[in-house]
């Protein structure tokens, strides 16, 4: 917990002087980010892509909801990130943040939407804030996405950076596999992260790479680093709710589970079925009654053959 009465430089949405910590209900900004760095208190981030879950991480006290292009793999059906379109994103992004008032809601850039050019990379960074309401956006890559941060953040744009294993350039890492392991890979991230700092993120992501390389990423950079699959040392983690939550085909050695809703679908799903093949759903509470006088009257209308 960050000690009551530090005083977070968060913006518009919290009043001066009102203290930061996880319990304070006013909306997180990416300048608290900074401040659970500097004060040591882990940030807990999570994905979502939709309404009611996002609603239900806001009220458990997540600092920041991701709206990560892992919708392909976990929602939409696809066999990885790559197909998701700006469409999707800004539909969902919107979904999210209609639910959130409290944490950061950070959307991810799709394959594509900012690669081509920085002019792609603005506008498609400012449709996910205009029209999918999200704070923040995500993008993937180092040194070859620096003046692409510069332009996001110039047009006042926060920017969140993602190192390591970078799923959209999965072909190009030979799959998705654990990055930095070779002291050389490692040390590139390590400029890679910096550059990025100064290009302007206001975070980082580092996932599926050495607990240590992590750790050494981390001391030597102002903004916050949230791992996913790097080790207790980052300044906070990232999870897929569709992994923590059993919901995923195949369960990553990253994440924990933390209930088995896949077995609560599966199991209700069933109860529900054989309710209706036996007759037992819907029940008396369920249905709707018409006055006796009502079901006279249609029973003479019908009888008659009048309308
Ligand atoms: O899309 C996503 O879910 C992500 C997380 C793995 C960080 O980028």
């Amino acid at each position: 917990m960050l000690p009551v009465g530090v005083t977070g430089v968060s913006g518009m949405h919290k009043p001066e002087g009102e203290p930061v910590t996880t319990t304070s209900a006013a909306k997180i900004t990416v300048l608290d980010f900074g401040e659970y760095k500097a004060h040591g208190e882990p940030i807990a981030m999570v994905t979502s892509y939709d309404h009611p879950t996002a609603r239900f991480a806001d009220e458990a006290g997540m600092d920041a909801i991701l709206v990560g292009d892992s919708i392909g793999n976990n929602v939409l059906g696809y066999s990885s990130t790559l197909p998701v379109t700006m469409d999707e994103m800004v539909t969902h992004s919107r979904a999210v943040s209609g639910a959130v008032r409290r944490a950061l809601v950070i959307g991810d850039l799709p394959y594509m939407s900012y690669q081509p050019s920085t002019r792609d990379a603005i506008l498609n960074a400012g449709r996910l804030m205009s029209e999918g309401g999200v704070d923040a956006v995500k993008l993937e890559g180092g040194a070859a996405m620096i003046a692409t941060v510069q332009a996001i953040v110039g047009a006042g744009i926060p920017v969140m950076g993602h190192l390591g294993l970078t799923p959209q350039s999965s072909a190009a890492l030979g799959g998705l596999r654990v990055q930095g392991r070779q002291a050389e890979a490692a040390s590139r991230m390590v400029k890679e992260a910096r550059e990025l700092e100064d290009a302007g993120v206001f975070a980082i992501v580092l996932e599926a790479i050495p607990a240590r390389v992590a750790e050494i990423v981390t001391r030597s950079l102002r903004v916050p680093t949230i791992g996913i699959g790097a080790g207790v040392h980052c300044d906070g983690q990232v999870l897929v709710m569709h992994d923590m939550f059993g919901l995923s085909e195949h369960q990553p050695r990253l994440a924990r589970q933390y209930a088995d809703l896949g077995a609560a679908f599966r199991s209700g799903f069933a109860a529900y079925r054989a309710e209706v093949k036996d007759r037992l759903f819907p029940a008396e509470e369920h249905s709707f009654k018409m006055k006796s006088e009502e079901l006279d009257l249609l029973r003479s209308l019908l009888a008659g053959g009048q309308p």
